[in-house]
């Protein structure tokens, strides 16, 4: 049939071709994101935060585990739409602002190591993943709730108030549902508030939005 026009969409070079460039589009579009997110997600230094600390904002998505020295803020930026972890100077973290870097990274890992090891994910989301059963952890750390867990437990710092709760979560039920005793140690403890308060400070592109500006828990809300 030399004289019959065959249309592109029904010719098999045409799809194979296609196939082909797409294919090889892909591959380099993928070999590009994985790059590019090897960089979002580097873990800073703490020679980075310390030059953040002049500033407001974080250099770094993930900042040095020495993030514990410091004051973390969560504040709406309007060049970025949505809130942003801030660094607002100096504050101590169980009665030390100067843990270094192998230090912090120590009790940071120590606190990863303990919420593997308790499951928190069984219950909790950690960065969005996880389970719907108790609160989302990202901002944990800045939850306002903890003034009140300082007055409820008679401690002086957040970081007391926290550890004292994981350790005890049964005696001080702040939601509808409670957490479970998980026979959390101290030092367990230490590693996992230090673990809630790095990740607190991780840029999350927002996430969760309004935190801590709305009502928090649940009991909170019935009592309205
Ligand atoms: C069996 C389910 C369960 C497991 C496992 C669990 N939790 Fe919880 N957790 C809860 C529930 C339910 C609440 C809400 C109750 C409350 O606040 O009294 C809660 C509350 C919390 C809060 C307070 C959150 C806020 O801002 O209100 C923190 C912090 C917390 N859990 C940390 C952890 C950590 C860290 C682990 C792992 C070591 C863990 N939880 C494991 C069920 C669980």
């Amino acid at each position: 049939m030399p004289n019959k026009t065959v249309s592109v969409w029904t010719d098999n070079h045409f799809w194979k071709r296609s196939a082909a460039w797409v294919t090889g589009f892909s591959a380099i579009l993928l070999i590009w994101l994985t790059f590019d997110t090897m960089g979002q997600i580097t873990q800073g230094t703490d020679v980075d935060m310390q030059k953040d600390a002049e500033g407001l904002y974080f250099s770094k998505r993930v900042p040095s585990a020495t993030v514990i020295n410091y004051k973390i803020g969560y504040e709406y930026s309007d060049k970025r739409g949505h809130e942003v972890p801030t660094i607002n100077g100096k504050e101590t973290f169980f009665g030390r602002d100067d843990y270094s870097e192998e230090e912090a990274a120590e009790l940071l890992h120590l606190g990863k190591l303990g919420s593997q090891a308790k499951n928190c994910m069984n219950c909790h989301t950690l960065l969005g993943n996880g389970a719907y059963y108790a609160p989302d952890l990202t901002k944990a750390w800045l939850d306002p709730k903890w003034k009140l867990m300082m007055a409820i437990t008679q401690k002086k710092t957040r970081e007391e108030a926290m550890a004292e709760f994981l350790q005890h979560p049964s005696k001080y039920p702040t939601h509808a549902r409670r957490m479970p005793n998980l026979n959390i140690t101290a030092a367990e403890a230490k590693g996992l508030v230090a673990f809630l308060k790095h990740m607190s400070a991780i840029d999350t592109n927002g996430f969760p939005r309004n935190f801590g500006k709305k009502d928090t828990t649940l009991r909170e809300r019935s009592a309205k």
